[in-house]
């Protein structure tokens, strides 16, 4: 296929990625040597036009905002934290989680409004800060990548601000939820561009994605 008919799809390297690969290859949108042990970050199938590329989690929207992915899957809460400007075509379902905020079960204050001008450790401090400041609440944001759990645990902060799949790491962390801010799934986002160029491939995707959606 003609190369600048090829769609590029941006896929996280996180919990996402078996899923959404699972997803595209029911509908033949796959590639060999597509799965999560590859070490390979661009993986093509020439014969029907796919590129395949393997970025952080919190990249997904940059490259597809960018438009060096035509299209990519990522989570609701990584596109709102990004701030991109990215089209969000289909819900999938998938990679449900919500984002809350958790604090040790020991150190628990009596009322939500008792962590007023607190720290709290986070991976999503652009998501966190427009909460708590609707709460009419100021905080000091702690930006961390990873294992946010240990933040309070060591006294860095006094609560994070993080996802919660199975409730594994809170409980095992001994964190308790003191309240939810977003529920979130896994999301089919285009670049603007790129879907009106080649609407009708991205389209029928949207489409063939949709009714296997509906089948579940
Ligand atoms: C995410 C999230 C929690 C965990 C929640 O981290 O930040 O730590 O998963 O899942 P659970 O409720 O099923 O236990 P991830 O595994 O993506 O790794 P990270 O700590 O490096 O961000």
């Amino acid at each position: 296929m003609d190369e600048k008919n090829f769609i590029t799809i941006a896929l996280p390297k996180g919990k996402l990625f078996g899923l959404s690969a699972e997803l595209l290859e029911k509908i033949g949108w796959t590639a060999e040597g597509l799965h999560e042990k590859s070490r390979k970050l661009i993986i093509t199938n020439e014969k029907v036009g796919l590129k395949f590329i393997i970025t952080k989690t919190a990249d997904v929207p940059t490259y597809v905002e960018y438009g060096a992915a035509d299209i990519g899957i990522i989570g609701k809460d990584v596109i709102l934290e990004s701030g991109k400007d990215v089209y969000e075509l289909l819900d999938l379902g998938f990679g449900k989680c919500h984002l809350m905020m958790a604090v040790p079960k020991d150190k628990k204050r009596p009322r939500f409004e008792d962590y007023n001008y607190t720290r709290v450790a986070t991976k999503f401090p652009r998501i966190a800060e427009k909460f708590f400041s609707a709460q009419g609440m100021q905080m000091e944001y702690i930006k961390l990548n990873g294992s946010i759990e240990l933040a309070p645990i060591i006294g860095m902060s006094e609560s994070i601000v993080d996802i919660v799949e199975t409730g594994t790491t809170l409980r095992e962390n001994n964190l308790v939820e003191i309240v939810t801010i977003m529920d979130a799934t896994a999301r089919l986002i285009a670049n603007r561009v790129s879907y009106k160029l080649k609407f009708e491939r991205i389209n029928s995707l949207v489409e063939e994605l949709s009714k296997l959606i509906a089948l579940k």
